[in-house]
């Protein structure tokens, strides 16, 4: 069955190397015949979570009027997840992290989906990212059991935007595309 398949891309850098593994998992879950949309959140004007609690006390909805709002519809709207951003100091860029705080206001409502992790980072192999896995895995847990892992992906030893290209980390990202099912 086709499934919609969301990317929030959370590096500021839109030719960047976790934009560029994106857009290898993108082409695989195309290939396989899901739909895709990308949000460049680092070009959206989303704020950070005021910890009011109103979303907590009305039945979800954050009281902040911001471009938050097309992702709240568009989470709600996908069946797939990934959740996209270079390492920076050992977690997610700051602007991916607005958006992981803002689905505060989806603690109740958000059911039925598979999240995935896209990651880039300067260090040579996983053990510099347990903190990013952590936080992936943490953030999951929040949620019932019908929000679930797919899986994850990181590119290792890229600085200058292109350096994933060629590594491994490509055809695993588009082979973890291919088989959402
Ligand atoms: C502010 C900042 C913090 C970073 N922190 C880390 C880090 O903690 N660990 C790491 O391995 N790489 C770190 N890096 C390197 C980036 O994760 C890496 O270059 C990544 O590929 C950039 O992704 P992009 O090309 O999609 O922007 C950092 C880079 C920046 C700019």
């Amino acid at each position: 069955m086709s499934k919609n398949v969301l990317i929030l891309m959370g590096s500021p850098r839109k030719r960047g190397n976790t934009s560029i593994l994106c857009e290898e998992f993108a082409r695989g879950a195309q290939e396989a015949g899901h739909r895709v949309e990308t949000i460049y959140v680092a070009r959206k004007k989303i704020g950070g979570c005021l910890g009011c609690n109103g979303c907590q006390k009305n039945g979800g909805t954050c009281v902040q009027k911001d471009e938050m709002a097309e992702v709240y519809e568009k989470i709600m709207a996908a069946d797939v997840i990934v959740l996209a951003s270079p390492v920076y100091y050992y977690t997610w860029t700051a602007q991916l992290k607005a958006v992981i705080d803002r689905t505060y206001a989806l603690l109740a409502t958000m059911h039925n989906k598979v999240f995935y992790m896209v990651s880039t980072c300067m260090s040579p192999d996983e053990s510099w990212c347990a903190m990013m896995i952590d936080s992936f895995r943490n953030y999951l847990a929040c949620y019932d059991e019908t929000v679930t892992e797919g899986g994850y992906v990181f590119g290792f030893g890229t600085g200058e935007p292109g350096d994933v290209r060629g590594s491994e980390a490509m055809g695993k990202a588009f082979e973890m595309g291919k088989a959402i099912r």
